[in-house]
């Protein structure tokens, strides 16, 4: 992305921030167990409709959903859903998941012209009996369940491809946009946990290509009695390291949220030095504990809970130099 588009886009990006730091309307119970998680500066707004549902006593699945339905919506956000940077043949191709407190999971890849991805994972997940549809058969699901076809390439995100075709660079780049894949997981007030992962995947891919996402596991993973992580990044690593489950067993051997996310950002270093490339991790702990975590510095996490809703930076395992 060119400076100027990227210092417009930080400024669209920035209002949402400015307006979900705000402090919560007041009304929430203090006693109220439920916390949700969501990956880089668009999970403020996100979290705004995922808090809605957990304060009205909603469960988690129903927030995950909510919550990350905003950010697909949103052509500011070219990494997620509508306005999603397409790949190097110019087509938005998105992947996404969902895992509910009893570890049933939905999920799509390489699906086109569907707004709402995370939608179509959650009736994979509940009308039935697979966990991956990808694809035209995906895509043919998603009209049977009563999706609408959009066109998910905007002028904005059409304009970006063309200027990338010139070069046509193929290379993950640490990201700087404060925005990538949406993760948000949360715990709900009867300690159910969820998750729910969105993306239109990495930036000019080669046509085909599937990431971390849609991965049960990598991008995403939920066990209701230890607790849920969700990643960001370049995907290929994510899914070599089984990133997601990596910090659930962890948690389950004992570590707290923190350290099982540090050791999966790890185990990516000690492959690569000092990579070039960037992947962030989230955890909530059944205990409402929260791990953060990227390898280089720049990941932001929105947190929301009755105390507050922030955007908070994520523990780097490297420093910037
Ligand atoms: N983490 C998103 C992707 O690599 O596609």
């Amino acid at each position: 992305m060119k400076r100027r588009g990227f210092i417009k886009q930080s400024t669209l990006l920035g209002l949402g921030a400015m307006a979900a730091c705000t402090p919560l309307n007041g009304k929430e119970n203090q006693n109220s167990k439920s916390i949700v998680l969501s990956t880089w500066n668009h999970g403020l707004s996100a979290n705004v409709a995922a808090w809605n549902i957990l304060q009205a006593k909603g469960s988690a699945l129903d927030a995950v959903e909510a919550g990350v339905r905003i950010t697909e919506a949103n052509p500011a956000f070219t990494s997620v859903g509508l306005g999603g940077l397409p790949d190097r043949d110019g087509r938005v191709t998105l992947d996404a998941c969902i895992m509910n407190e009893q570890g049933e999971a939905g999920s799509v890849a390489f699906l086109e012209n569907i707004m709402h991805p995370i939608s179509v994972a959650r009736k994979v997940m509940e009308e039935t009996p697979h966990v991956m549809l990808v694809g035209e058969g995906a895509e043919k699901f998603a009209y049977d369940q009563g999706f609408k076809k959009v066109d998910l390439l905007t002028k904005e995100s059409e304009i970006a491809w063309k200027e990338w075709l010139k070069e046509s660079e193929y290379k993950p780049i640490i990201n700087v946009e404060n925005h990538d894949t949406i993760g948000m997981i949360a715990i709900d007030d009867y300690g159910n946990l969820s998750g729910a992962c969105t993306t239109s995947g990495l930036a000019f891919k080669q046509n085909g290509r599937v990431g971390d996402s849609p991965i049960i596991g990598a991008g995403l993973f939920v066990d209701n009695e230890i607790g849920a992580a969700t990643a960001t990044g370049l995907g290929e690593e994510v899914i070599k390291t089984v990133g997601s489950f990596l910090i659930v067993e962890l948690m389950r051997q004992g570590a707290n949220p923190q350290a099982a996310c540090e050791e999966a950002a790890n185990r990516i270093i000690k492959k690569h030095g000092k990579p070039k490339f960037q992947v962030g991790y989230l955890a909530l702990s059944k205990k409402g504990e929260i791990g953060a975590v990227s390898i280089h510095p720049g990941f932001q996490y929105a947190i929301t809970s009755s105390k507050s809703a922030t955007l908070k930076d994520a523990k780097s395992m490297l420093s910037s130099d």
